[in-house]
């Protein structure tokens, strides 16, 4: 996918069965004897990328006839553009990194309605979850629905999301959310090529192969690959296994750390802590004062990611065996609870 699709809200209402009941009668044996169970999908993108992985994942659900999906397409007002102008970018990342959100456009849910699994697909922005996607989690209607749900999250970025899950697993507590499972999908391009296809798509909405260089985003194999997600899901409601705690996506892949990029991400947070309140002291999102320290930030950014990301990966490459032992237990923490392992791939093979 070289061009950039069009906001997924735009045509998303219009999907079959994109909202709404399904048949409450079931021919399905996969949905047994139980009642119907209602499942909500999250969905904020701006290119399209993580609306296909969520379709992909809804999809299986959508086609049991024990299950009824409802879509809530995310907004905030004012809208975020996409392609990004280049200081638009930037003004976004004091509010983005230190998650305070701009106003959420009307939901078409209450908060009295009951789901019984809430799937929360989002994207990373400025190492944290996205402005619409921290602000359901700030808005009450989206913590009334959330509270005491199971949720699934599932991550599509560039490949930096270590920090931001750790803040979503702070925003969903904060929910009385019960997290069971992450699935994670990256830019399978080497990390500092993907600095700069990256950027090039968010300012120009192209994201193929220029100069040597892989495409940006995930690979349409990886996209078609997340509807063993949606499988596993389908099975699992079916069992009634995400009333308990454990985790329901085990042995399908649903995520592999790089322990590496960690200390990057650790080094990227505080400094963002430090210029993103710098800059929301200097004055409101889209403010004139904002200008010339963004300038001096975005010189700070690039030192860093020339300087910090590079150093700190050959440093680590050095030091690899006196730093095994620590980066395994890195990479097991962040791998939880889904976990990496394959063993149930055959399972949902086509
Ligand atoms: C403002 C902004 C900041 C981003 N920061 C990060 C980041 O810190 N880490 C990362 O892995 N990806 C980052 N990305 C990439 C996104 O996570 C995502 O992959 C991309 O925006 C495509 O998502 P879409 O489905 O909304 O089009 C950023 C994107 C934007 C627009």
């Amino acid at each position: 996918m070289s061009q950039a699709l069009p906001p997924y809200s735009q045509h998303l209402p219009h999907a079959p069965g994109a909202s709404g009941a399904l048949p409450a009668a079931s021919l399905d044996p996969s949905a047994g004897a139980h009642r119907v169970k209602r499942v909500l999908v999250l969905m904020y993108s701006q290119s399209g990328q993580l609306a296909r992985v969520a379709e992909r994942i809804a999809a299986p659900l959508r086609e049991s006839a024990g299950i009824e999906l409802h879509i809530e397409t995310l907004q905030v007002q004012p809208a975020y553009p996409f392609p990004w102008p280049f200081f638009r970018f930037l003004d976004a990342f004091p509010e983005s990194a230190l998650t305070h959100p701009p106003a959420l456009a009307p939901l078409t849910l209450t908060g009295g309605e009951d789901f019984d699994l809430v799937i929360l697909p989002y994207q990373v922005w400025f190492l944290a979850p996205s402005p619409p996607v921290t602000a359901f989690l700030r808005h009450p209607v989206g913590r009334r629905l959330l509270h005491g749900k199971p949720v699934v999250t599932v991550i599509a970025c560039r490949n930096m999301w270590l920090q931001a899950q750790e803040k979503m697993k702070g925003l969903l507590a904060s929910c009385g959310a019960r997290l069971i499972d992450n699935v994670v999908l990256v830019d399978p391009g080497p990390t500092l090529a993907t600095f700069i296809t990256t950027p090039r798509w968010m300012f120009t909405g192209r994201r193929g192969a220029f100069w040597g260089l892989p495409p940006a985003g995930l690979s349409d194999g990886q996209i078609a690959a997340t509807r063993r997600f949606g499988l596993g899901l389908r099975d699992a409601l079916a069992r009634d296994a995400e009333r308990s705690n454990a985790p329901v996506l085990t042995g399908l892949g649903a995520v592999n750390v790089d322990p590496k990029l960690y200390i990057s991400e650790k080094v990227g947070t505080r400094s963002f802590f430090v210029w993103g309140s710098l800059l929301r002291a200097a004055g409101p999102p889209g403010s004139p004062q904002r200008v010339p320290l963004l300038a001096i930030y975005v010189a700070f950014l690039v030192v860093m990611i020339v300087t910090i990301v590079p150093l700190s990966l050959a440093l680590q490459a050095l030091l690899r065996p006196v730093l095994r032992p620590w980066l395994g237990r890195i990479k097991h923490q962040f791998e939880m609870p889904s976990g990496s392992a394959t063993d149930r791939l055959p399972l949902y093979e086509d």
